[in-house]
């Protein structure tokens, strides 16, 4: 259950709808939380397509925006940057809070210089002849990120097509984090959301 309103943020499709809206909950919960995005809004801010994708950015700079938090959004595709500033334009969320890098997303990661409190990680594609490299993608960009993670951060992947099995895009990330002991699973669905535990609490 989600209790903030979301008058005046940009749309969030259906499918995900759930799913974004308990993960800007999760940003709107913390004091200026340094999120950070893999893989952005990529095409015309008038494309139907948006509605597949998901049409992160412009929703999760709208949540950083209300909470005086710092969004850095990067793409390996220079297209995909320049439709990602357009949007945020657009949605007039482009702030100064409001980063995007043009950039490989594990050396950006990796190069990254502040604590994460929240990521997401939607970058290469899981098409059927990428599912392997993108589930390998996936993990690469969540190990490089991980020594980054504050204790209760907050991570999401997209298009998770089993919640038992993890088929998707978190194919191995997720039973990484899962095996790992340090994560617990917060929302399941097309995106699944975990949580980095704080040592000592109990849950
Ligand atoms: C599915 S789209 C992201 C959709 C976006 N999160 C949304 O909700 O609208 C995947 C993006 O990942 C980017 N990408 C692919 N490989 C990448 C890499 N190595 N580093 C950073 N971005 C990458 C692509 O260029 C593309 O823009």
């Amino acid at each position: 259950m989600v209790d903030i309103s979301f008058e005046g943020c940009p749309p969030i499709y259906s499918g995900r709808v759930d799913s974004f809206k308990r993960f800007v909950a999760e940003i709107m919960r913390k004091v200026n939380p340094s999120v950070v995005e893999i893989g952005i809004f990529r095409k015309e801010v008038t494309d139907p397509g948006i509605a597949g994708d998901g049409g992160s950015s412009p929703i999760l700079a709208w949540a950083v925006n209300k909470v005086s938090g710092t969004l850095d959004c990067c793409d390996i595709n220079e297209v995909s940057v320049a439709n990602c500033k357009k949007a945020l334009e657009y949605y007039g969320q482009f702030t100064s809070n409001v980063h995007v890098h043009l950039m490989d997303g594990k050396e950006f990661v990796e190069n990254y210089p502040n604590p994460i409190d929240v990521i997401y990680i939607d970058g290469l594609d899981f098409s059927p002849n990428k599912r392997e490299d993108s589930m390998k993608w996936h993990l690469a960009v969540f190990k490089a990120a991980e020594p980054k993670l504050v204790p209760g951060a907050v991570i999401m992947f997209d298009d998770i097509f089993d919640t038992e099995t993890w088929f998707g895009k978190g194919g191995m990330a997720i039973p990484y984090m899962l095996d790992s002991g340090k994560y617990e699973v917060l929302y399941k669905g097309y995106q699944v959301i975990l949580k980095k535990r704080i040592p000592g609490n109990i849950s």
